[in-house]
């Protein structure tokens, strides 16, 4: 076998360190997709001692860290060696964090919520919930035709989270949940961060050590609403639904604790509903922007529902819509960079990777790459015609690869369909002007704005 040598991954120059990090901090994603245009599919940003950032961009190592070597990669050590963020004491031991056995027995329990039947079963809390707001916008629209459509596609989503998998007919305070989530998400923005390393380093020379505690308060508020529903949830004070009802079994029968179920629950509120209503929102403002696919689309919906009047929209066949949905996703990943760290030392590709590196793939960039994606940013559904798509499933991963690739996918999938084609069948979208939307990320890609679109009502949609 031909001896292949072992190289350390390419460093960016330590005079362009300082310009970076201050960038990473700033925008990761600008940032990030900028370094790969300059250095290539792997590079590093050394830290400490050995100790490194590796960006990759490439099929090859996403298919390396992602699935082929995916036990010695760690998402939840990851987390925790940025334990500022305060991310690891919101989401706890549950499914996102965890690893090994305890991940296997999670994965175990929570695949049942996703079985066909299961997704199926929340069809009539999906129609009420979008009932409600589609009334909402078409008497809100004879005032002012402009939506914010962000704000309302979110607050939908954990309405039907909360509903579908905690309990279908209790009283929540949405409102309340939502303005604690987006708190405390958005306190451990980066933009945040950076703040607190500015204000941390200019009161250090006068002796005060300036604490981050930001996120703690939205925590805190959280930490309150999950601890009340876990409580009332095991006093059978209502009647669980989805996710609970399955932790509830599992608490009567000792396997898990009162901890437990508020990880899980925190779990979900991080990773069920924000991601499928920030998906939604990207696509109505892609076909929104792109007045022509949108009415492709409509066209599809309508002659479907013509041919097969008495299906559902949740069980048509409508590909065109599908093949938008998916290019929404290359363009705007909603979970747009994953994060690794190396249990030990590893080699990919010849490169040296040691213990305890971090892996980061943005799929943000991957996604333009432009060796796969020749039509970089523009929005083109054609990419996932079946030849044109042929050979990229390490090219795109808007849900992840691997066995920890979503577990929620195929709801989401069929969230997307009923949600989007429903609109689209009773509304004509388009932007409030030209201006392409900037994007600010976090950990789910969003406009710096909310999104706002135009909105008028079709009246004769059969
Ligand atoms: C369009 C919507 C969604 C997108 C784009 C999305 C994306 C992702 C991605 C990229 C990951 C893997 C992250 C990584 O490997 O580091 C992930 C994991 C996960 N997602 Fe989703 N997600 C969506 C909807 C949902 C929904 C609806 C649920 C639940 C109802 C859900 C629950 C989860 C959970 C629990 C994990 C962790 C799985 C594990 O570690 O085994 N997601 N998601």
């Amino acid at each position: 076998m031909e001896h292949q040598e072992i190289r350390p991954v390419p460093k960016i120059p330590a005079y362009k360190i300082p310009v970076h990090a201050v960038g990473l901090l700033k925008n990761p994603l600008k940032a990030i997709h900028q370094m790969t245009t300059q250095y290539g599919d792997i590079f590093a940003l050394p830290l400490y001692k050995k100790s490194q950032i590796v960006f990759v961009n490439h099929p090859d190592y996403v298919k390396h860290f992602l699935k082929d070597s995916q036990d010695a990669y760690s998402r939840g050590k990851a987390v925790k060696q940025s334990a500022i963020t305060g991310l690891d004491k919101f989401l706890g031991n549950g499914i996102f964090m965890s690893d090994g056995d305890d991940w296997e027995a999670q994965h175990k329990l929570l695949k049942g919520l996703f079985s066909t039947t299961a997704i199926e079963s929340t069809l009539p809390i999906i129609e009420e919930e979008l009932g409600k707001l589609t009334q909402k916008w078409q008497s809100q629209i004879e005032q002012n035709p402009l939506v914010n459509v962000e704000h309302d596609l979110n607050i939908l989503m954990l309405r039907i989270m909360l509903r579908t998998q905690i309990c279908a007919n209790k009283t929540f305070d949405d409102h309340a949940i939502y303005e604690a989530l987006t708190g405390r998400m958005e306190a451990s923005s980066v933009k945040s961060l950076f703040w607190f390393q500015l204000k941390s380093s200019l009161l250090k020379p006068f002796g005060k050590n300036y604490q981050y505690k930001k996120h703690d308060q939205y925590l805190a508020k959280l930490e309150n609403i999950a601890f009340g529903l876990v409580e009332d949830l095991i006093a059978h004070k209502y009647q669980p639904n989805g996710l609970f009802q399955l932790l509830l079994a599992d608490y009567e029968q000792n396997k898990i604790t009162k901890t437990n179920i508020r990880d899980q629950f925190m779990n979900f509120v991080f990773a069920a509903f924000d991601t499928t209503a920030t998906a939604i929102t990207w696509t109505l403002y892609n076909l929104a922007a792109n007045t022509n696919v949108q009415q492709k689309v409509r066209q599809e919906l309508q002659q479907s529902l013509e041919l097969i009047p008495h299906k559902h929209l949740a069980q048509l066949q409508l590909p065109f819509l599908q093949m938008v949905m998916k290019e929404s996703l290359r363009l705007y990943p909603p979970v747009w960079s994953y994060a690794r760290e190396a249990a030990s030392d590893d080699v990919v590709n010849g490169f040296q990777i040691h213990a305890k590196s971090i892996v980061v793939i943005s799929s943000y960039s991957l996604h333009r790459h432009p060796k796969y994606w020749q039509s970089g940013n523009e929005f083109d559904p054609s990419n996932f015609e079946k030849e044109q798509f042929k050979g990229k499933n390490f090219a795109y991963i808007p849900f992840g690869q691997g066995k920890r690739m979503c577990i929620g996918r195929a709801l989401a999938d069929y969230q997307m369909q009923i949600i989007v084609g429903s609109i689209i069948n009773q509304f004509e979208l388009t932007t409030n002007n030209n201006v392409q939307p900037s994007i600010n990320a976090n950990i789910i890609i969003k406009a710096l704005e909310p999104l706002r679109l135009r909105l008028n009502r079709i009246t004769d949609t059969p």
